[in-house]
């Protein structure tokens, strides 16, 4: 999953043109959505792309539940709540994408935002560790029924075990042999990430800031391919 940062639509469209629906899917987060709107993801949904729409929502049950179903009109292949919201909330957002005809979105739960560390856990009262929250947080999103959670790759070995094979595991922190880690603090190669227990990487700078995207782009899906015996 390329993740669009750009920080305008002509030039996520730019960068779009040149990939191939069948090589990648694509992440539209909070910087290009409110820059850009709907059109720019129902544009990227009419080049053939499978969009995750990155919004992250965290309300109360009904406006997740309506904002969801918003996401799933717009064609949108993911979308992702904030577990933290609750499992009321996350049931209600997983009853509207039930009611949605044809192919519903998946919908994936962020747990504990990686740029937090227990301390800024405690800070809000929360006197455990981050990876025991992100645990617990997973559990719940399980059985309100996602799909899903979003993890750093570090995390997804422990996940899997604890949640089981057909939940699925979106990881960014995501870095290719040899390319710069930019902020991310601790990194996994898209081989060892796969290896890991990731089912979709979520990666950006490595292939949007590429001098050639699509190479760095077959050079990333070449390694998931090793990883999983293709
Ligand atoms: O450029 P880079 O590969 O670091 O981009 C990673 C993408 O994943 C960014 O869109 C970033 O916001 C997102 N992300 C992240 N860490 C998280 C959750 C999302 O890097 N824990």
């Amino acid at each position: 999953i390329v993740a669009l940062d750009f920080p305008d639509g002509a030039r996520a469209r730019d960068f779009v043109a040149g990939l191939q629906p069948g090589s990648c899917r694509l992440k539209v987060g909070k910087e290009l959505f409110t820059r850009e709107g709907p059109a720019l993801v129902r544009w990227l949904t009419e080049q053939g792309f499978e969009v995750f729409l990155d919004l992250k929502f965290h309300d109360i049950p009904n406006t997740v539940a309506r904002a969801c179903e918003a996401a799933a009109a717009l064609g949108v292949w993911m979308v992702n709540v904030h577990a933290s919201g609750g499992s009321k909330m996350m049931v209600a957002a997983r009853e509207a994408l039930d009611q949605v005809g044809g192919r519903r979105p998946l919908l994936i739960a962020v747990t504990v935002l990686t740029s937090m560390g227990s301390e800024d856990l405690r800070e809000l009262g929360l006197e455990v560790e981050a990876q025991e929250q992100v645990s617990r947080l997973a559990a719940l999103a399980k059985t309100s029924g996602l799909d899903g959670v979003v993890c750093s790759p570090r995390e997804a070995g422990v996940l899997r075990a604890q949640m089981g094979p057909n939940f699925r595991l979106v990881t960014p922190g995501v870095r290719p042999k040899g390319a710069s880690r930019d902020d991310q603090a601790r990194v996994l190669t898209p081989g060892d990430a796969v290896r890991s227990g990731s089912d979709y990487l979520v990666i950006g700078r490595p292939i949007t800031q590429a001098a050639d995207p699509v190479a760095a782009l077959a050079a990333v899906n070449a390694d998931i391919e090793a990883a999983i015996g293709r």
